[in-house]
């Protein structure tokens, strides 16, 4: 007995047979991306946290200093909290909502945060409507895909 009738149920079964194959490429692909991304947000919130890329210490310094700054000194934790209010002595709240939301800040015209505007912010001190900000805050030196995961942790839901 012949496996297909005709040229026609063979291109079909052919045909379909691309498709499972391509469907299982695209999905495999995907699982890959959100583990890619859950382990990016971690790595962020271990430059947020402590300081650490993993176990290497990032780079920073005050601004015009020459010294690179401990790990332990530049943690955005020792400033920044992720939730609340804001407190006396505290700076802005790092929550995804205040660095997404369309808003004057320091005193210029309404900007919002995205990935490139904060990695300028952290390395030049530079805001998104070019005002400097004030210079308590350490300059850091973060590789683009450090400054990334940074990113990726502080646009996530994650405390
Ligand atoms: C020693 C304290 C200190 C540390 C550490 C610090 N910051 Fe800041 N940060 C500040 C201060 C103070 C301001 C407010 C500056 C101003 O308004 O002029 C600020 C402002 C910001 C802003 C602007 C917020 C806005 O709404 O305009 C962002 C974004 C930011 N910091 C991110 C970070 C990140 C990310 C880290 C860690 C990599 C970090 N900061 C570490 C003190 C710090």
């Amino acid at each position: 007995m012949k496996l297909f009738a005709s040229r026609q149920q063979w291109a079909v079964c052919a045909l379909g047979g691309l498709v499972v194959g391509a469907l299982g490429a695209w999905f495999a692909d995907a699982l890959h991306w959100r583990q890619a991304t859950s382990s990016e947000v971690q790595r962020g919130r271990g430059i947020y946290v402590n300081g650490l890329d993993n176990v290497e210490p990032i780079q920073a310094r005050m601004a015009r200093q020459p010294n690179t700054l401990p790990a332990l000194a530049v943690r955005c934790i020792n400033c920044h909290d992720r939730s609340g209010a804001g407190a006396e002595f505290r700076a802005q709240v790092l929550s995804r909502e205040n660095l997404l939301a369309q808003m004057p800040r320091r005193g210029g015209p309404a900007t919002r945060f995205d990935a490139v505007s904060m990695c300028k912010l952290l390395s030049t001190g530079i805001d998104p409507a070019w005002i400097v900000i004030n210079q308590t805050m350490p300059r850091y030196e973060l590789s683009d895909s450090q400054c990334r995961a940074l990113w990726a942790y502080l646009e996530s839901e994650q405390p």
